[in-house]
């Protein structure tokens, strides 16, 4: 069940879509609960949803929405995220499912990106280990670069110590690289490195960022306005 402020904010967002639109999904909670708002309202039925995930899929399915594939992808004119930290300058980390690359495919596509988060999820520089896509044959050598840059590497695992395999067949690094001061600048630097699929830091042209408080109030973090 999802906190009451998180679902006030996907209702709020739900109702701005528009009949026949062709959407793209993020993956994880938010978006999940966004699913869920959007299969309620008048226009669900006319809408069509391009997932990210498998995750993100299952759960259109399931609320009875249409699903496309990647062929509509250059169709796409909105595509609705979560993230796991955003920082005033609205630089964002996501990747937190390891959805990133197919998540980054989506929302470069798209003409417009929609981001919600949780207030606690607002920082003033980001500072959370940065997910990064790797190719599994590629491994060692990647951690030594990002090791050369300065960060702390932690390959993720399950509780059983099983590496995660992304949906693209890849390994997924939490990289703790402190404050990030430059987030353009780190993302270039560490895509440069062969091996790398993609980085969880993303810098949207003109995103709309939905923030939801615990005291229920939503506001948007591009514009600071208060709903
Ligand atoms: C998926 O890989 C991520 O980019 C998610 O968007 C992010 O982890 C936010 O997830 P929650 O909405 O579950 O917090």
């Amino acid at each position: 069940m999802h906190e009451e402020h998180i679902s006030k904010m996907v209702k709020l967002v739900a109702s701005t879509v528009r009949r026949g639109a062709i959407i793209g999904l993020g993956s994880g909670s938010t978006v999940a609960a966004f699913v869920k708002a959007l299969s309620e309202t008048e226009v669900s039925k006319s809408i069509t949803v391009v997932p990210s995930s498998m995750q993100i899929e299952t759960v259109a399915l399931e609320a009875g929405l249409k699903v496309g594939g990647p062929q509509i992808i250059k169709e796409l004119e909105w595509v609705f995220d979560g993230a796991d930290q955003v920082d005033k300058r609205l630089n964002i980390i996501k990747g937190g499912g390891g959805a990133l690359f197919r998540e980054r495919i989506l929302l470069s596509a798209a003409k417009h990106c929609v981001i919600m988060v949780d207030e606690n999820k607002v920082v003033e520089r980001l500072n959370k280990p940065l997910p990064i896509e790797a190719s599994p044959f590629a491994r060692w050598y990647v951690k030594d670069r990002l090791e050369a840059m300065g960060g702390k590497v932690m390959l993720r695992a399950d509780k059983k110590g099983y590496p995660t395999i992304t949906e693209n067949g890849n390994i997924i690094f939490d990289v703790d690289f402190g404050e990030i001061g430059e987030p353009q600048n780190l993302h270039y630097k560490i895509k440069d490195i062969a091996g790398v699929i993609d980085t969880g830091l993303f810098i949207l042209k003109s995103p709309s960022i939905y923030v939801a408080r615990l005291d229920g109030s939503i506001y948007r973090l591009d514009q600071v306005s208060l709903y």
